[in-house]
């Protein structure tokens, strides 16, 4: 039983075909990185999965139930979190009024109870709650949106690039919260630019190259430079 699928997924913008026959599967407890050079069509993907972009053909399965088409914050009900690439937080407001306005998302959620329960994942903006979000440093900004995104406890958490323009130290620390939150019962799909990294911190990796994947298989059987060669092209194995 697969939390999310995706089958023959061709999705854009308007008219614009920007991923092409995307079939992928995500097991619980699984992170699958998903890397690609720029342009490839990750953060689309992602917008596909999440209702943002516009899908042509194709199937979105969340937990046996078909989500295709629907908008995003009903697929944020059903239960997939989504941590953009970009303006994942409100800049002019505290750590924790960026919390509460998550958690106000869903109905009869104590929402005092859930911020706490967050901080224990994040003790780093536990200490900065009532700082504004853009006193943040790089790290625990992305910490901030991610916490954004897990606070209505999805199945699923997106995360695009969350450790772009991070130090060595703060990718590290980020990256480890990543395997923390697969304890919670989560599922991630983690778009990174940092290949060994991704290698690192995922069970499985898919090549997403000029919108259509190149290679889908386990983190432990290739290296940084087989993923890096098949950016520019070459085709080391193909699984799909
Ligand atoms: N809102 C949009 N409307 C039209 N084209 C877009 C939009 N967003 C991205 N694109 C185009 O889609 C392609 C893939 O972009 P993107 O998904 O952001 O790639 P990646 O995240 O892999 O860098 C690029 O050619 C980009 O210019
Ligand atoms: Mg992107």
């Amino acid at each position: 039983m697969y939390v999310l699928e995706v089958k023959n997924l061709t999705a854009g913008y308007e008219k614009l075909r920007i991923v092409r026959n995307i079939n992928l599967a995500l097991e619980k407890g699984e992170v699958l990185s998903i890397l690609g050079p720029n342009g490839a069509g990750k953060s689309t993907l992602l917008n596909a999965i999440f209702g943002i972009a516009r899908i042509f053909e194709g199937k979105i399965i969340l937990n046996s139930k078909e989500i295709t088409g629907k908008k995003p914050y009903e697929i944020a009900r059903l239960g997939i979190g989504y941590t953009p690439q970009i303006q994942n937080v409100f800049p002019n407001l505290t750590v924790e009024e960026n919390l509460e306005l998550s958690a106000f998302k869903r109905n009869g959620v104590d929402v005092k109870k859930e911020i706490e329960s967050i901080f224990n994942l994040f003790p780093e903006i536990e200490r900065r709650r009532k700082n504004l979000a853009k006193t943040l440093s790089g790290g625990e900004r992305q910490m901030l949106a991610m916490a954004r995104a897990l606070i209505s406890r999805p199945s699923v958490l997106l995360l695009d690039e969350p450790t772009a323009g991070l130090s060595p130290k703060a990718t590290s620390v980020l990256l480890k919260k990543v395997k923390d939150i697969i304890e919670l019962n989560v599922s991630v799909i983690l778009v990174e630019q940092n290949v060994t990294k991704a290698l690192e911190t995922s069970n499985r990796v898919a090549v997403l190259v000029g919108g259509e994947f190149v290679y889908q298989g386990n983190a432990n059987e290739l290296t940084r430079e087989d993923i890096e060669k098949m950016f520019f092209g070459e085709k080391i194995k193909q699984e799909l």
